[in-house]
């Protein structure tokens, strides 16, 4: 098995305020998609980033080397398949899909994904929900079960062809995931234990959370 991370960064991130897009601001005095390229340590990195964005990330990376950087799209998954392309051309088998606003990943949850791909074509790592979750817009509607929900997380693990396969023939609205196309070709996913150092930075007040998991950080 021959893997490469994929590590998309071509979001505007404008939830996330600031004046440059978060998967360059500093966390912990390191830009966030340095973070990401460096948890992947061993496991070439292919970086999908916005236009234009080219001198941003060489001064994010500064030393750090990568496999190729290639320009994404308007929606996430317009990035994800430009970076499986260059993944493809690289020769790899699997790949590990990463959104670059998770920059704090444990190597524990990769090493999961990993172990898994050796019986299966794809694996995510997902969170339990811990909330009551319910319907209903003005009043409450009816409770779901939360046992049979999952936070999902990033990296999402696959056989690069059949992944690739499955965006080609995707038809839905933009996905949020990948695992979503993938599953919907069929291919049977692996649940894996993912980590809650590994939530997204969407909103400003998640980078101060993020700075304080940072604290007791071991990666
Ligand atoms: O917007 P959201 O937080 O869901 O984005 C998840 C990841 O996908 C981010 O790392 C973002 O940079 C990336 N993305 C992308 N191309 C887009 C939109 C999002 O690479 N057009």
């Amino acid at each position: 098995m021959q893997v490469a991370a994929l590590i998309v960064a071509a979001g505007k991130g404008e939830r996330a305020g600031g004046d440059v897009p978060k998967q360059f601001r500093l966390l912990g005095g390191i830009p966030v998609i340095a973070r990401a390229v460096d948890a992947f340590a061993g496991i070439p990195v292919h970086i999908v980033i916005g236009e234009g964005q080219e001198a941003e990330l060489a001064a994010a990376l500064g030393s750090r080397a990568v496999a190729s950087v290639t320009t994404g799209g308007a929606e996430r998954r317009d990035s994800v398949r430009a970076g499986l392309a260059a993944a493809a051309a690289s020769g790899v088998s699997h790949v590990l899909i990463h959104d670059a606003a998770r920059p704090l990943l444990p190597r524990a949850v990769i090493d999961r994904l990993l172990t898994a791909l050796h019986t299966a074509d794809g694996a995510v790592p997902v969170l339990p929900v811990v909330d009551t979750l319910a319907r209903g817009t003005t009043t409450l509607g009816d409770t779901i079960d939360r046992a049979t929900l999952h936070r999902i997380q990033t990296p999402q693990a696959f056989r690069l062809d059949a992944i690739i396969a499955a965006h080609d023939v995707w038809t839905g609205d933009a996905p949020t995931d990948d695992a979503q196309v993938a599953r919907a070709q069929g291919i049977e996913i692996t649940l894996v234990p993912g980590d809650a150092a590994l939530d997204k930075l969407t909103h400003p007040a998640d980078f101060a959370r993020a700075e304080t998991t940072l604290g007791r950080w071991q990666p």
